[in-house]
Formats: structure tokens, sequence, C-alpha cells
């Protein structure tokens, strides 16, 4: 194993400042700087708060990552930073750190893409994926269905979030009911106290042929409901409330991850973002997946949520495929599309 190269990766595409240390399949390093706290009261990130947190945290969180490795700076031999999609202050801050680090150590830099980054660290917990394999991306800026032929050079875009992301949803809903931002863990929390047959909420996009996912309609209903209910004087159920939005939302997203598996022939899921952390999406995951005959791969909730390793994973990927480095003009790319693991 040590005689495959040393990764740093560094990501800071939203509030996470995060660098990773891999080799290969093995994780090292991995430390993580969150400013979520300074964003809580905004109820969603901004971004100039998030890349001025980036620009504090960065070479702290590089070098806990190298102690708790226990290597050295010296002992890199490539460079992996998020080049996006993201938020392009926050993203200019990692990329421009990661050129200098390039340049002061004189190793290769690659700019990979953050979402194949989600789909990459899997293999961090799980090992190599399997080729192909299909991808749920849910995170609180994407949704996306992806089928992934190999990691650093095949990556497919099957179907994508036409409104809100599943997170963003979860976010959103959280504020209508008057819970912490950010709202998927206390929705989690919240809905296992409820029924999620009190009230029937819509699905979106449900059976419509595509892998497509709408989660806005979902919202709305949700917030006619709050209103009605504050209208007619009746307590707002939030228990159930949280049950039913979050039954409408994982029963979406794993019907429509499990088809895709079958129409292609894909016998391997991995389910990756922050909102894979959510309880009853692992659950009917599982459940419908075993059903099927497919084999579901969720990495740890600490794997799942923004981070470094997900970027050096990928990074070791990139290295092993043999594709040629960024040069030090890389740019950052907001919107970066997932066909491009590698930036250009
Ligand atoms: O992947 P991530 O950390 O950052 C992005 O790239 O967006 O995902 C953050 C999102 C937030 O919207 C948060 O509410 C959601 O993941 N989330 C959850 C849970 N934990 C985090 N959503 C549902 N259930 C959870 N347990
Ligand atoms: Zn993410």
């Amino acid at each position: 194993m040590s005689g495959q190269p040393l990764i740093l990766g560094i990501e800071t595409s939203c509030d996470e400042t995060g660098v990773g240390l891999v080799r290969g399949c093995e994780l090292l390093g991995d430390e993580v700087a969150s400013s979520v706290d300074q964003h809580a009261r905004f109820g969603g990130v901004v971004p100039e708060v998030a890349s001025r947190a980036h620009l504090e945290a960065m070479t702290p969180t590089v070098r806990r990552a190298l102690d708790g490795a226990g290597v050295k700076l010296s002992d890199v031999d490539a460079i992996a930073v998020t080049a996006g999609p993201g938020l392009a202050g926050a993203l200019l801050v990692g990329v421009s750190a990661a050129k200098a680090y390039a340049m002061a150590l004189g190793k290769p830099l690659y700019g990979v893409n953050h979402l194949v980054g989600h789909v990459a660290v899997d293999q961090l917990e799980h090992g190599p994926l399997p080729k192909p394999a299909i991808a749920l991306l849910v995170s609180g800026g994407h949704t996306s269905l992806l089928l992934v032929n190999d990691l650093a050079t095949d990556v497919v875009s099957l179907g994508d979030t036409v409104d809100d992301a599943a997170g963003e949803a979860y976010d959103k809903v959280a504020r209508l009911l008057e819970l912490p931002y950010p709202g998927g863990p206390p929705i989690d929390k919240a809905a296992q106290r409820g029924n999620p047959k009190a009230i029937r909420f819509p699905r979106g996009k449900w059976g419509d042929g595509t892998y497509d996912f709408s989660f806005s309609g979902l919202k709305t209903a949700v917030a006619r409901h709050v209103e009605d209910a504050d209208r007619g004087g009746e307590p707002l159920v939030v228990a159930d409330i949280a049950a039913a939005f979050q039954e409408s939302v994982v029963d979406v997203l794993t019907r429509k991850a499990v088809d895709a598996c079958v129409e292609h022939g894909v016998s391997t899921l991995v389910i990756s973002g922050g909102v894979a952390a959510n309880s009853s999406l692992r659950e009917l995951a599982l459940q419908r997946c075993q059903e099927a005959g497919i084999e579901l791969r969720v990495p740890r909730p600490r794997l799942c949520t923004d981070n470094g390793a997900m970027i050096a994973a990928l990074g070791a990927e990139v290295v092993a495929a043999g594709l040629p480095p960024s040069t030090l003009d890389l740019a950052t790319d907001t919107s970066l599309p997932v066909e491009h693991p590698l930036a250009v």
C-alpha cells in the first residue's frame, strides 16, 4: 500500500474546510473545520462569511490532518482540490491554497469535481467500487443520479433535481417548522416520533419516466399545511409533518435509484452526500435494494458530509488513471458538470 502516492485533498466548496490524506483506498488523515455555526442564524450559508472562514481555517486544518496521519508535508506526492461546483469565493480559497502547496512542494496539482468526490469517498470505507455502479448523490446543493462507469474518466448524469436539492428542501421545511438549521438532523429526529401517514404530501416527478427530481412542490405543500393549521388555530403536529415530508422525499429518492440500477443492469448502489446520513433514507434504501438484489453502499455519516478525504480519494483515482495534472492556471467552475471528474 505504501507504494501508492500520498494524496493531499483540499475541499472548500461550501462551509466546510476539509483536508484529507489518502493512499489508494486507505484513509490516513481527515480533518474538517466547519463555519456552519456562523451561518445558522441566517438559515443558510452566507458566501462571504464562508470564504473568510476557509482562509482562516486552511493552514491549521492542513497541519492537523498531517499530524493526525503522522506524515510530513514533504511526504505528499500530489495535491487534489475541489475546482467546482460550489460557491465562487469559497472555491477560490481552496484552489489558491492548493496551488501554493503544489508550487512550494514541486508536486502535481489536480482540480477535481466535488460531486464525484462524494462517490469516490465510499472506496475509503468499502474498498474499490464495482464498475459500473449507480450513485445517488443527495446533499444541500445537489440531488443527482449518476451512472459511474469509472470514477476518474466516465461518469454519466442520469437525472438531477429540476428545482430544490433534497437537503435544501429539508432546510427550508425545517425553517417552516421553526426547527434549527441545518434542517436535516432535526427533521430526521422529529420524524421518528411522527406518523408518516398522518398527512399525504405530493411526490414530485413520481413515475414520470425520468430520473429527475423535484422538491419545490412538496415544500409548498408543507407551507400550505402550516398556514392552514395557523389560520384554523390548530396546533402544529411537527412530528407528523416531519414524518410525512420525510417519507415523500425518501420514497422518490429510493424508488428512482433502484429503478436506475434495474434499467442499467447495475448491481451496486452508492448513496452519498449530507442527506445520506438520514435514517429513513438508509432504511428504505436497504429494504428496496435487498428486494431487488442490489448491493447498497453508504459511507459512514462523517464521510457523507463535505470533507477533504473525498477529494483526496478522487485525486488518488485520477492519479492512478494516469490523467495529466492541472496547470497552475487552473480555474474554479461554480457549475462544473459531473461528467468532468477532473476539471480542465
Ligand atoms: O453534503 P453536505 O454536507 O453539504 C453539501 O454539499 O450541501 O450536505 C448538507 C445537507 C444539509 O441540507 C442538511 O440539512 C442535510 O445535508 N442533512 C440531512 C441529514 N443530515 C444532514 N438531511 C436529512 N437527514 C439527515 N440526517
Ligand atoms: Zn457536498
